[in-house]
């Protein structure tokens, strides 16, 4: 089986050996359109733009499009140079700012080769677009990733492009296949024993950061969560350990990790602010784009290896994510490899600190989620594994629970594909929507108490269970997103964060080390803002009392 895979290093496509430039028109109709045209032709295929225009008295009777409130698009430019409201500003205050002056819904004029963008924060219209999206949802975000992988290597991409940036029916093939293996908990725990090895090395560095006397550490705890991330997710990619924070550290895994890093940056600046790369490739955009050219190189190289050693290992059955994909098929392998990487790091990472967070502030939270645990690693070396992780209740809900109040994707978007009303507002099909979900997750309509941590508003059953506290709305808390194009790795991030708060909370008694509240600044997502300081004491008799939960 794995000799046939390995076929494919000599038919199929050789990076490193194939030109890094296509063709100049390409980039010219990229230019003037703002989408590849290959992406062009996917939404097309979606949005059918001579499909008669509606004549139902909803539609008759809403408002024109042009009448939505927002900025003109000369003023909208303005506010971003110096001087400007939003210069320097971070998005979320940039969002709060225009929701106050605009309301509920507004319009952002598209500028610079991008589409408008409407922002809504009206519940029922998030519905309407839900209920519209299709079967394979438009999200037309990160268009430098579009034109990298659909424009300048389309000779690597060959049209099949990756979850993040395909569209239609190519999206769905690919998302149809490999939705069995990332989207079932049972199928990605067969990577668990690995993950909690990694977690656990990651525990055992941090005892030599630790401050016995203070329980601080001598690190930024950021800077170190993130390289947990990093093995963690490139493990579960690439199936290897690039053993990022010890001295045998593997030589391109501070390569990646700083490639990951300048994609998330960058990929913030040319993707989320006005820009002028479509008309003129600036330095940082080119950096950007030979970023990306590095992270998929050094995935090729690595999935290959994997495919060789899984052979010569004479392996007859997939355990891991990279092999049950690798058996389906070899690109999806790789792009979902790729994908993996730049979407698994940061995001996973942010959203730990946040539940940490807030667990760390809620000294009676942890309390009870140390209970629960404790029944779990009666001793604290109990191996974490697929039978003992399923009774966990409380943790997942702690988990989901800081995710409501600060999902660090703060909404969500969508490109629609028939015309719908809005708000009271005709809005025409391909417009591109902004759903503000992390607006209407701390508001007390929709959220009694929006402002106390409470997991019990998860929990599903037990004494302590308040569903009454959760919104009964379904459109509104996701912070993996929604629907058919719901994030693939929501399950390989549960995983992480579950297996890393077990361990933590099991060994020590955490809080905040600073008078303040922890900040955020957003770039693509929300991230924790330096310092992020936690006190970690080892835990006493008192706090390991059992309990139990249950969702
Ligand atoms: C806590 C961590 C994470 C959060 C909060 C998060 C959040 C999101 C959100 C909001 C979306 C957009 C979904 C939509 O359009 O409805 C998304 C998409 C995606 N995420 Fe995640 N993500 C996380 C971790 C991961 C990980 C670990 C991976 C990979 C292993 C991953 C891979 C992806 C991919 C490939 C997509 C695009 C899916 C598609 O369009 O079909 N994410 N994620």
């Amino acid at each position: 089986m794995w000799k046939m895979l390995c076929a494919v290093k000599k038919t199929g496509p050789g990076l490193a050996r194939l030109p890094q430039l296509s063709c100049a028109a390409q980039q010219a109709h990229q230019r003037r359109t703002g989408f590849s045209s290959a992406t062009e032709e996917q939404l097309k295929e979606l949005i059918d733009e001579n499909a008669p225009e509606r004549t139902d008295t909803e539609w008759l009777n809403a408002q024109d499009y042009s009448a939505i409130p927002g900025p003109s698009k000369y003023k909208f430019f303005r506010d971003f140079l110096p001087g400007g409201e939003f210069y320097n500003i971070n998005y979320i205050d940039m969002h709060k700012k225009l929701h106050g002056r605009y309301g509920d819904i507004f319009l952002l004029k598209g500028m610079f080769g991008r589409p408008d963008t409407l922002f809504t924060y009206n519940a029922d219209d998030f519905e309407v677009v839900y209920r519209n999206e299709g079967i394979w949802p438009i999200r037309v975000a990160l268009m430098s990733f579009d034109y990298y992988r659909k424009v300048k290597r389309v000779d690597f991409f060959k049209g099949r492009s990756g979850l993040v940036t395909e569209h239609g029916r190519s999206w769905g093939d690919m998302r149809n296949k490999v939705n069995p293996v990332m989207m079932k908990s049972a199928s990605i725990r067969g990577d668990l024993p690995e993950i909690d090895k990694i977690t656990l090395r990651f525990v055992e560095r941090l005892e030599t950061l630790r401050d016995p006397i203070t329980g601080l550490l001598k690190n930024d705890f950021h800077i170190e969560l993130k390289k947990w991330a990093f093995e963690s997710v490139t493990y579960i990619a690439l199936n290897k350990r690039l053993n990022m924070s010890s001295e045998n550290a593997n030589k391109e895994a501070a390569v990646l990790a700083q490639n990951l890093a300048d994609c998330f940056n960058l990929s913030f600046l040319y993707d989320m602010r006005p820009s002028v790369w479509k008309y003129f490739e600036t330095p940082g955009f080119k950096k950007l784009m030979r970023a990306y050219n590095s992270i998929t190189e050094i995935t090729y190289k690595y999935v290959l290896e994997a495919m060789h050693r899984f052979e010569s290992e004479g392996k007859t059955e997939a355990k891991s994510v990279l092999e049950k994909l690798l058996l389906i098929d070899t690109h999806y392998a790789m792009l979902m490899s790729i994908d993996s990487l730049t979407s698994g790091m940061d995001t996973t990472a942010s959203t730990f600190i946040t539940t940490l967070y807030h667990i760390a502030r809620n000294p009676e939270k942890q309390r009870a989620l140390r209970r629960e645990l404790m029944q779990i690693m009666p001793d604290p070396q109990t191996p974490l594994t697929v039978e003992n992780t399923k009774n966990m209740p409380y943790l997942r809900a702690c988990i989901k629970e800081a995710q409501r109040i600060t999902p660090i994707a703060p909404g969500n978007l969508r490109t629609l594909p028939k015309d719908v009303v809005l708000s009271g507002y005709r809005i025409p099909r391909g417009t591109s929507v902004h759903l503000g979900n992390m607006t209407l997750c701390n508001s007390e309509q929709f959220y009694p108490r929006y402002k106390e941590f409470i997991p019990e508003r998860w929990l599903k059953s037990g004494e302590s269970a308040c569903p009454e506290l959760r919104s009964s709305n379904p459109f509104i808390y996701a912070p993996f997103g929604f629907g058919p194009r719901t994030c693939v790795g929501k399950r390989i991030a549960e995983m992480e964060m579950e297996t890393l708060m077990a361990r933590l909370v099991r060994l020590y008694k955490i809080s905040w080390a600073s008078p303040d509240e922890m900040q955020y600044v957003s770039n693509l997502i929300l991230a924790p803002k330096a310092p992020v300081k936690f006190r970690f004491m080892p835990i006493e008799e008192e706090d390991c009392a059992i309990g139990s939960f249950s969702v």
